[in-house]
């Protein structure tokens, strides 16, 4: 199938169309105001699929430096979690494909998935990334290769279990990258990446919003 928009193009249609994600969110706001009410966490609070029109990327930034580390570090086999409409999967595999790499990507919403598939059919970059549609602790276990870098930015509760799941295909000096860490819900993810018996050494980043961290290997 032919491209028929630039990976710039559709990235930047993709940001006018998350500028009105906070109009819909608002459609969340009992369920937020509940979570005060209750001091539940964020994320089992909201519902993924009541959220299937927000796009919530990455932002520019995030998303351009996400680029230039993949292509740094040459990375083959990028895992995501966290596609939502696609945006870091397009910057992801931008870089994919200059290094013969694959981005495998999970997202939960089916909406979202089909979005995402959409726009890397449109921006040729289909044989470059992979997005899986249901709950990535199920749909990441089928990454069976070394990873060499990965980017959290899905409900920031599953985090560390998203780790524990792929430590055993870690390859060392796989990078990952985590969005977000600034909200209540990744305090233990940041202390587990930053403990000094950690197989992983981490910086904060972006005024404390990102967790840049690389594996050392298996000791
Ligand atoms: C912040 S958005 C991802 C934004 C995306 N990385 C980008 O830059 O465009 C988080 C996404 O994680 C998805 N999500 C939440 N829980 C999930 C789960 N258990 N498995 C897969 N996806 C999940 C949500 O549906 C949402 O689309």
């Amino acid at each position: 199938m032919p491209e028929t928009r630039s990976v710039e193009a559709e990235i930047d249609r993709l940001y006018r169309a998350a500028r009105f994600d906070g109009v819909r969110l608002l459609r969340a706001l009992p369920e937020f105001a509940w979570t005060l009410l209750s001091q539940r966490r964020l994320s089992t609070a909201v519902n993924p699929h009541a959220q299937s029109a927000t796009l919530l990327p990455v932002k520019r930034r995030v998303g351009e430096f996400l680029q230039v580390l993949a292509l740094a570090v040459r990375a083959r086999t990028i895992v995501e979690y966290g596609t939502s409409l696609g945006v870091s999967t397009l910057y992801l595999a931008q870089a994919a494909r200059r290094v013969g790499g694959h981005v495998y990507s999970a997202e939960i919403v089916p909406e979202k998935c089909r979005a995402a598939r959409e726009s890397l059919r449109a921006t040729g970059l289909v044989p470059f990334a992979t997005v899986f549609e249901g709950d990535a602790l199920v749909t990441l276990q089928q990454v069976s290769c070394g990873v060499d870098f990965v980017l959290l930015d899905g409900w920031k509760r599953d985090y560390e279990k998203i780790i524990a799941l792929l430590l055993p295909h870690l390859l060392p000096g796989c990078v990952i990258y985590a969005d977000n860490v600034n909200f209540s819900e990744t305090r233990s993810y940041t202390a587990s990446m930053t403990s000094a018996v950690s197989p992983f050494t981490s910086v904060l980043m972006f005024r404390g919003k990102g967790l840049l961290s690389v594996f050392h290997g298996a000791s």
